[in-house]
């Protein structure tokens, strides 16, 4: 059985002094739900106040990003060695991170390997833009995506990564990917884990849908088959909103 897993990633977004407010305030509401995982992925600066206010507390904290270098002259990035302790997730190949950062989908790789040999879990973005989209080319795209970042990765470390269907032209635009469409990519994205480490390893990856959930769709998501949580934006900003997006994955599918 798949435990729904729930991610706030809350982008460049709150300081560190509203960090520490905010789950001071969101921590006691969440942890009646202890039959699903949730997350909250605050900007680095974040990280140590996020550590101090869950202290005690299952929720689990990641990063948005890490570099694919050990150490080095790479000024302004993070190392997974500088986030093993404090956080145990770490979003890579967010499609801002592609778009905004020029990750391809070998930097993606080199940093999912980077953040497993540092024993924190990568969940793994992806996702297509409007045109392709709109060409039927998604599971395509999205499946030549899934190959080109897992390459290397063993069945073994398959089993500490989260996968996240992210389409492009549903994040931030309140224009969310219809739920039957979304069950299709996401069970696509399953059919390409299966054929690469066969149907045991498939079944027990989680997939998140992520682009514009909102309390008022997350039921819907969360009964389709394949989908197991969600990556959230705008919706994770606000405590009772990630409550209700919480509860709802709890009610359809919650250990
Ligand atoms: P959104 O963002 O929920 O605000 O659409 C999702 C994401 O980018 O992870």
């Amino acid at each position: 059985m798949r435990v729904p897993i729930i991610a706030g990633n809350w982008k460049m977004n709150k300081t560190a002094a509203e960090t520490a407010a905010f789950l001071g305030e969101l921590a006691p509401k969440l942890a009646p739900f202890t039959g699903t995982e949730r997350v909250v992925c605050p900007p680095f600066i974040g990280l140590p106040a996020a550590a101090a206010a869950l202290a005690g507390s299952d929720i689990k904290i990641g990063a948005q990003n890490v570099s694919e270098h050990e150490k080095g002259a790479y000024t302004s990035q993070v190392s997974a060695a500088m986030l093993e302790g404090l956080v145990e997730y770490v979003i890579i190949g967010h499609s801002e991170c592609r778009e905004y950062l020029g990750e391809t989908d070998a930097v993606i790789n080199r940093k999912i390997k980077a953040a497993l040999a540092h024993g924190l879990k990568p969940i793994f973005a992806m996702g297509e833009n409007l045109a392709v989209n709109e060409a039927g080319q998604t599971l395509a795209f999205v499946g030549g995506q899934v190959r080109a970042g897992l390459a290397d990765i063993t069945a073994e470390q398959m089993q500490n990564i989260v996968v996240a269907y992210e389409p492009i032209w549903a994040i931030g635009t309140g224009k969310s990917a219809n739920a039957q469409f979304a069950n299709e990519i996401t069970g696509g994205i399953r059919g390409v884990i299966e054929s690469l480490y066969g149907a045991t390893t498939a079944d027990g990856v989680r997939i998140q849908y992520g682009g514009s959930v909102k309390p008022s769709n997350m039921a819907e998501y969360m009964s389709q088959e394949h989908i197991d949580g969600a990556l959230v934006g705008g919706a994770s900003l606000v405590v009772d909103d990630f409550v209700s997006l919480v509860q709802a994955a709890q009610e359809t599918k919650g250990a």
